[in-house]
Parts: C-alpha cells; sequence; structure tokens
C-alpha cells in the first residue's frame, strides 16, 4: 500500500494586508453582488476577473425558476471573459458573496463545477490563475485554481494513459 498527500497553501490576509490591485478587485466582486439575480437563494454572489491586459470583468449569479439553468457568478464572469476577450489570459479571480444584509464573515466557498471551470481557465491559458474569496473576517488566496481542485478531470484524461498530477 502507498499513501500519499496533496497539500493546498491558503494564505489569510486582513484587509488591510491586501495590496492595492487586489483590494481594487475585491471591491468590484464585492459590488458585483448587487447586480446578483437571486430571487430563489437570496444569496448575492460577485465576481471579478482581472486579465492580463487590466481588464476587469465582473459578474454576478443569474438564477432561474428552473434551479439548474442558472449560473454562479464565477461561471458567469469567466464564460463572459472567454468569450469578450479570448487572447487575455486570466490572472486573477476574485469572489465575493452577500446575504442576510450582509457579506459573509469567512470567505466563500466556490462550487465544484465552478472550480471546473476555473480549472480549464487556467489550462486555457497555460498559466496560473489566483483566485482570491473575500470574507469580512479575513481574504482567503490561492496560488492556481489548481490548488482549489486537486486530483482533477483535466483535457490530458480524455487521452487515457499516464499523466503527472
Ligand atoms: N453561487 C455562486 O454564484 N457561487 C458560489 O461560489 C456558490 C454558489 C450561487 C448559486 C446560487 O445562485 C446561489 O449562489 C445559492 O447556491
Amino acid at each position: 500500500m502507498n499513501e500519499f498527500t496533496i497539500d493546498t497553501r491558503i494564505r489569510s490576509y486582513s484587509w488591510d494586508e491586501l495590496s492595492e490591485s487586489d483590494k481594487q478587485l475585491l471591491e468590484v466582486a464585492k459590488r458585483k453582488t448587487r447586480d446578483s439575480y437571486s430571487p430563489y437563494s437570496h444569496f448575492c454572489v460577485g465576481a471579478a476577473a482581472r486579465l492580463a491586459d487590466g481588464t476587469i470583468v465582473g459578474g454576478s449569479n443569474q438564477e432561474n425558476a428552473a434551479y439548474p439553468s442558472g449560473l454562479c457568478a464565477e461561471r458567469t464572469v469567466l464564460f463572459a471573459a472567454g468569450a469578450q476577450y479570448p487572447a487575455q489570459p486570466v490572472q486573477t479571480l476574485a469572489i465575493a458573496a452577500f446575504t442576510d444584509g450582509h457579506f459573509t464573515e469567512d470567505p466563500v466557498s466556490p462550487c465544484g463545477a465552478c472550480r471546473q471551470v476555473m480549472l480549464e481557465t487556467e489550462h486555457r491559458y497555460h498559466q496560473p490563475m489566483r483566485v482570491l474569496l473575500f470574507g469580512a473576517n479575513h481574504v482567503y488566496e490561492f496560488n492556481s485554481a489548481e490548488s482549489l481542485l486537486p486530483f482533477s478531470f483535466i483535457s490530458d484524461d480524455l487521452k487515457g494513459g499516464v499523466r503527472e498530477r
């Protein structure tokens, strides 16, 4: 029997410790929670992507009476960025959530489907995408989407065989 572990490095920042550009991106994600269309969950999520040329693309979750037809904020933003600026790698993605009259105290945690799309974005542009998760108490930073979704299914898996993970 062999055993192995996969480590994830998460950095936790107070607001004052963040760089100005990260604060700016998080502020866009926070502001975008106001545009959330979430009449069913009342859980308002905002996201903002900083592209390589400095463009910031923002978005929010968009729900639907047929629940699975809605889309999370992260995928709304990443698909919008990919559709409008296909040549621009996504360098950093920031996410925030607002419910019951306040931003979540702990950092919001992206769902599995969004992590899969975040990973595809990273592979698409052959560079890591930093992820910032806002919480009123602290902000988490991940160096890559892969660190949020270890042991993942990627395009290489479609070809079968052995690969380095
Ligand atoms: N949601 C997001 O937009 N992002 C997340 O990371 C978690 C969940 C949305 C989906 C749905 O509209 C609502 O939050 C409740 O799940």
